[in-house]
């Protein structure tokens, strides 16, 4: 929760606001301004202000979620692939999310597993649409490993620190396909440093990988798998290949 002086505060729970980072109302914008700041100050609980003043402040705060909201589902919109633009949040996609936006340092991150084609791509795209419905402000990255491996490939001399940095500190950082693509000791190491920045720093991830679990040592190295174990809750995905399913 972000406010313009630190020492404010403001009921958000009183008022069924969810959390985020609010603007408070400008001194001018209201009659009973100073009620209001002596809220803000906690000198006055929401429940010893008259009913106007609460419902001021609703409304005040309402329209910044509804204006939050649109703008982390532009974000999203913008950014899901068109095959996952459908996948809709079940139960612990909405859980995960509201963890997430009430405090991501604290919330763990997500390893799916599962074979190929079970769903775990479009479970993932599933908690980044979930995560935009909550209006948090959040700018998540996405790679497969694959791709990122080639994204931050040493080019020509080229430092490829700046496009490690900005990746490893993505608030929320969607890594599919963990351990699919073939590994070599480079690979291995930037997926070390990757994996041990962000866990360094509790920066919550979605990870995925059809790597049965009880091989994940072997084909990640036992510091990356040592890691993920501790930072992530793991899903297992069971099922058949959905897309045979739709092939038929
Ligand atoms: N819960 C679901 N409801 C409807 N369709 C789904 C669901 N889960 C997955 N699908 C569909 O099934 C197909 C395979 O899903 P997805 O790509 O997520 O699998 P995956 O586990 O990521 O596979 P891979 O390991 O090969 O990457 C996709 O077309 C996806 O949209
Ligand atoms: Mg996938």
């Amino acid at each position: 929760m972000n406010h313009q002086h630190s020492k404010l505060t403001v009921d958000f729970a009183g008022l069924g606001i969810p959390p985020g980072s609010y603007a408070l109302p400008a001194p001018g914008a209201y009659d009973g301004y100073d009620r209001l700041e002596r809220h803000f100050t906690g000198d006055l609980a929401l429940t010893d202000l008259p009913p106007d003043d609460v419902q001021f402040l609703r409304n005040h705060f309402c329209e910044q979620v509804t204006e939050h909201r649109q703008q982390a589902m532009d974000y999203f919109s913008d950014r899901v692939p068109r095959r996952f633009a459908e996948a809709r949040p079940d139960e612990r996609a909405t859980a995960w999310a509201e963890q997430f936006a009430g405090d991501r340092f604290t919330t763990k991150s997500l390893l799916l597993l599962g074979a190929t084609g079970t769903g775990k791509t479009h479970l993932a795209y599933s908690v980044l649409r979930a995560v935009a419905e909550t209006g948090v402000q959040t700018r998540w990255q996405t790679f497969t490993a694959a791709d990122l491996y080639a994204h931050l490939r040493p080019r020509d001399g080229q430092d490829s620190q700046d496009a490690f940095t900005r990746v490893a500190d993505a608030a929320l950082l969607f890594l599919d396909d963990l351990g699919a693509a073939k590994f070599t000791e480079w690979t291995e190491e930037i997926t070390y440093r990757l994996i041990n920045h962000r866990y360094e720093r509790c920066l919550p991830g979605i990870f995925t990988s059809n790597v049965p679990p009880a091989q994940l040592r072997d084909v990640l190295g036992e510091r990356v798998t040592s890691r993920l174990s501790e930072m992530c809750d793991r899903i297992a995905i069971k099922g058949d290949d959905r897309r045979k399913g739709g092939a038929k």
